[in-house]
């Protein structure tokens, strides 16, 4: 059993790689990677309940409502996987949620949040390319836009939240996948060991 409790949070405008680097963190941490993303496009594929409410929401690239969105985090932290750590991607992305999270966790909710950098023109051809190759519903270039003018709104106030707790590793997301990676992993190991020495 490891006793490792790492509890880290990846944010970024839409593109910017959560999804990426989520996967090499995760394994590098040995933690669950847990994206609530991922966890509506499984439901909406599988045709469930929860998929059938957050579908027509997600294709206009809205969010999903805090209550809905806090109730299946906070039953995925409860899963065992989770109790040695976790890392969250695309999630909070509000300040209702960050204070949902902290409710949901004794202690402090996260010990560090990566920032991943990339300016807006990067992002946007990023998703047209993964538009062409993967199809993704959210990924037309008006709901692209849409959804970087929601991050602005909605998530990005939450940087200096997390500045002020002393949590924020900010990294340049521009580079090949493993040059950002390298980045986060040096980025988080300093701030962990920060913060294992206060
Ligand atoms: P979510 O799935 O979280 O999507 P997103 O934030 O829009 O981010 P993406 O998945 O598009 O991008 P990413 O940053 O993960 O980048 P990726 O690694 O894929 O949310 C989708 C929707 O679900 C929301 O709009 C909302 O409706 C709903 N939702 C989710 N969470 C919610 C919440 N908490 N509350 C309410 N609603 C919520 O990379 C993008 C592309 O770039 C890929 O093709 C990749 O191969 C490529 N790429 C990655 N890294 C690089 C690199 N270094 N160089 C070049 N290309 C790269």
């Amino acid at each position: 059993m490891t006793e490792s409790t790492t509890r880290l949070l990846i944010i970024g405008p839409p593109g910017a790689g959560k999804g990426t680097q989520a996967a090499q963190i995760a394994e590098r941490f040995e933690i669950p990677a847990i994206s609530t993303g991922d966890i509506f496009r499984a439901n909406i594929k599988g045709g469930t309940p929860l998929g059938q409410q957050v579908q027509a929401i997600i294709e206009r690239g809205e969010l999903v409502p805090d209550t809905l969105t806090n109730e299946i985090v906070a039953d995925r932290l409860a899963q065992p996987d989770a109790a040695g750590g976790f890392l969250l991607d695309g999630y909070p992305r509000n300040v209702e949620q960050v204070h949902a999270l902290d409710g949901m966790i004794e202690g402090d909710a996260l010990d560090a949040v990566v920032l991943l950098e990339v300016d807006t023109d990067a992002v946007v051809a990023r998703l047209l390319k993964r538009a062409e190759l993967e199809g993704r519903a959210d990924d037309t270039e008006e709901v692209i836009r849409h959804r970087q003018d929601v991050y602005a709104e909605q998530t990005a106030p939450l940087v200096e939240l997390f500045a002020e707790r002393g949590i924020l590793v900010s990294v340049d997301g521009l580079g090949t996948v493993d040059e950002v990676a390298e980045r986060i992993a040096a980025g988080l190991t300093a701030q962990l060991a920060a913060k294992a020495g206060r």
